[in-house]
């Protein structure tokens, strides 16, 4: 079956996002905020000349299923997905807007990202081999790359505008937004990682590490924010294949790599496409992971 086309620019009529993410495309409704989550792909911090048909919905339709199932832990910026529900301006735009947007609460956004690492992987890899901890959390010696850390670790970062975001220690943390909102976000980190991890693991996946986003209402209260749980924001890592002592293949993006290294790219624009096979077998991932994830096919 030919796939549909992916969808590489939201265009609503003469609209233009107020902000475009890497991956995102964020409409700025006046009382909320549109997020339309399209088939971009990035490797390497940048946006690939191919998109991924369905990814946008994945990714979507994944962070809907989290906010409903951690809405216990703490509330969120989801308003629906049901673009009936929409405004009455985007009433024009639902075929495009259905199963790949949401319509969410406006905040202020904490300017944190508030990951937690179950495994040593990424830059908590990269920082543990330098100086033994990660973000000022000590940890044992003699871990390899991958390894389960004893515990899980909340390792803030601080959203740079440009390029790599930062890692910095829960003290760094705590001079941007204060002392008791740092222990509540670490304490929220590691609650909603605990709950991601369990379920994953009990569908075969290893949630290595993800990151969090929250924000601030009007009323003062937090509440989770941005994307939640997804392979974009999380490292998956098929449970099979699971092998400490070197990095672990991705569980949605490993084909995408290795097809960079055989071509070896390298890492500067002008940024390459990709074959079919390769979109093909990396489209099915994701939509594998989130049948796996969720017990569900995806709308
Ligand atoms: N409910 C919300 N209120 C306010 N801002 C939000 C809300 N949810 C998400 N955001 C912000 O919207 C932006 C989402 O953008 P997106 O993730 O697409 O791009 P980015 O973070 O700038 O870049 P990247 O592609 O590297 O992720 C983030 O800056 C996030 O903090
Ligand atoms: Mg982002």
């Amino acid at each position: 079956m030919p796939l549909a086309a992916p969808l590489i620019e939201t265009r609503l009529g003469g609209l233009a996002p107020h902000r475009q993410g890497k991956v995102r495309d964020i409409f700025d409704l006046d009382d909320s905020l549109l997020m339309v989550a399209t088939d971009r792909i990035s490797a390497f911090d940048y946006v690939l000349g191919s998109g991924i048909p369905d990814k946008g919905r994945v990714l979507t339709q994944l962070s809907a299923f989290w906010f409903e199932r951690t809405a216990g832990i703490v509330p969120n910026h989801l308003i629906t997905t049901n673009v009936h529900e929409y405004p009455a301006a985007m009433r024009p735009f639902v075929d495009v807007l259905a199963g790949r947007s949401m319509l969410v609460r406006k905040t202020n956004p904490v300017p944190i990202e508030c990951v937690a690492r179950g495994y040593l992987s990424g830059s908590g890899w990269k920082e543990y081999q330098a100086s033994g901890s990660v973000c000022g959390v000590a940890l044992p010696a003699g871990l390899r790359e991958s390894d389960r850390l004893p515990a899980p670790i909340f390792t803030p970062a601080t959203k740079a505008s440009t390029g790599h975001d930062v890692n910095v220690s829960e003290a760094e943390a705590a001079q941007l937004v204060g002392e008791p909102r740092i222990r509540r976000l670490r304490e929220l980190t590691l609650e909603l990682y605990a709950f991601g991890a369990a379920h994953a693991e009990s569908c075969g996946i290893i949630l290595a590490d993800t990151k969090f986003e929250f924000g601030l209402t009007d009323q003062g209260e937090i509440i989770l924010i941005d994307e939640v749980l997804t392979p974009d924001s999380s490292r998956y890592w098929p449970r099979d294949e699971y092998a400490p002592g070197g990095p672990q293949p991705s569980f949605d993006k490993q084909y995408v790599r290795d097809y960079l290294e055989q071509i070896r790219w390298n890492k500067q624009p002008p940024v390459p496409s990709l074959p079919d096979d390769v979109v093909v077998r990396t489209r099915q991932k994701y939509v594998e992971a989130y049948r796996r994830l969720t017990g569900k096919e995806l709308a």
